[in-house]
């Protein structure tokens, strides 16, 4: 059973969160409901708790009688999150990064697609500073249904209308349908950084975090691929569902993708596999000495060369991390590799590259195709990613 997160805020339109969990809950969806404090002033919780069969959440610093922490469960659990009705002071929290109440931290903490259905008066819909918050929350790949015209309760006509539930129900359905593009594809991600040996206490490495591999992870898995992480050494937690291969450096990386790669239909590498490693691994620790230390390096494996050089039905999917020249230097790995797509990210720019939440793209196909993407989260272009993908699997089908 899917479970949705029903946020309810306050507006006049809040009775109508009824009929919605109600008709959720009548095509199969579990629906847990949280309320705003100025929600319940609309509609009162024992209302929304009846029609949708389950305990109401309100207060984000209850004694629960099973403890646990309620905002993470709830996130953690929801397959999608709609806000409905969504007032503007919830869309300006969630854009501001505020997270003062169990919504706005549920929201924070989720992974699921939010959907927000905006209902106000037409000026403060219109209203520029409103305008942009929404712009910038979809720019980051949160979801909107737009509000309707018409008669408003303020008296007064105009845009702001909550749309009719029934409207509001087939827009999730289609949201949560439409993610099923990848069915049992097995599809094998890697992530992370290598690390190289020098000793048994140092090594070389990058400042990869595994952030971009697992957003591309967990979205093929919410798509309903078979999905295998070969991850680097990370701290972030792993998708549910997916299969995670640890392993340390480029050589254990390679082995692991060498074996899997037969029975793979997608491969994408956003590890980032470091290219040299000392020729030697001393077996005792570098002692320090008066005079300067040289290392000697050699080449590992190039992974993602291999598969190229052995793909048969595959598709390959690469990353191209640069400094300088980007487009250049992505197009040249495109062929040299012999991928089907190449994700390049300028390093240099804000926002972009490691460790952060968000990146910033361009995607590249053999054909020539070039498409520039603007700052988004991780998961946004996860998404993206594996939309060209679903496009490359598609055309194929058709040339057949
Ligand atoms: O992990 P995050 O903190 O979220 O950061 C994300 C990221 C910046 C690591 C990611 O977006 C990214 O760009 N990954 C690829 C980094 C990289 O190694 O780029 P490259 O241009 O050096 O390598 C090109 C491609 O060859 C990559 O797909 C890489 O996985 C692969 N490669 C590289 C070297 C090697 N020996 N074997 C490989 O397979």
């Amino acid at each position: 059973m899917k479970n949705i997160v029903l946020g309810v805020t306050g507006s006049i339109a809040a009775y109508k969160a009824a009929d919605i969990a109600s008709r959720l809950v009548k095509k199969g969806f579990g629906v847990h409901v949280v309320m705003t404090p100025a929600a319940a002033e609309f509609i009162t919780p024992l209302t929304l708790q009846t029609v949708s069969g389950n305990p109401v959440h309100l207060e984000m610093f209850r004694t629960a009688e099973k403890w646990e922490v309620e905002h993470i469960s709830l996130a953690q659990r929801a397959d999608l999150i709609l806000v409905a009705p969504a007032s503007a002071d919830i869309i300006g929290m969630v854009a501001a990064g505020l997270a003062g109440n169990l919504l706005t931290t549920t929201i924070m903490a989720t992974r699921a697609p939010v959907v927000f259905a905006p209902a106000m008066n037409t000026g403060m819909y219109e209203n520029r500073v409103f305008q942009h918050w929404m712009s910038f929350l979809k720019s980051m790949g949160y979801l909107f249904i737009e509000p309707e015209e018409g008669p408003l309760a303020c008296g007064t006509s105009g845009k702001g209308r909550l749309p009719d539930p029934e409207q509001i129900v087939a827009f999730v359905e289609q949201i949560l349908s439409a993610n099923q593009d990848l069915k049992d594809r097995k599809v094998l991600v890697t992530a992370g950084p290598t690390r190289e040996h020098i000793d048994p206490v140092r090594f070389i490495t990058n400042h990869s975090s595994g952030k971009m591999g697992f957003a591309l992870a967990r979205r093929a898995k919410n798509r309903g691929a078979q999905v295998t992480l070969v991850s680097g050494p990370t701290t972030i937690k792993p998708p549910d569902g997916v299969r995670v291969i640890a392993v340390e450096t480029a050589q254990e990386m390679f082995e692991v993708v060498k074996d899997l790669f037969t029975d793979m239909d997608i491969v994408i590498k956003a590890a980032a596999v470091a290219d040299y490693r000392p020729k030697v691994k001393e077996s005792q620790k570098i002692k320090k000495s008066c005079s300067d230390l040289v290392l000697e390096l050699e080449r590992t494996p190039d992974i993602l060369g291999y598969l190229g050089e052995h793909k048969e039905k595959q598709l390959l999917v690469g990353f191209a991390a640069e400094t300088e020249k980007v487009l250049d230097h992505a197009r040249e790995k495109l062929l040299r590799k012999n991928l089907d797509l190449i994700v390049a990210n300028d390093l240099t720019m804000e926002g972009a590259g490691f460790a952060a939440e968000t990146n910033i793209a361009v995607i590249i196909n053999k054909k020539g195709s070039v498409r520039e993407l603007p700052l988004m989260t991780k998961d946004k272009l996860a998404d993206m990613i594996l939309d060209e993908v679903v496009q490359i699997i598609k055309q194929r089908q058709e040339a057949k």
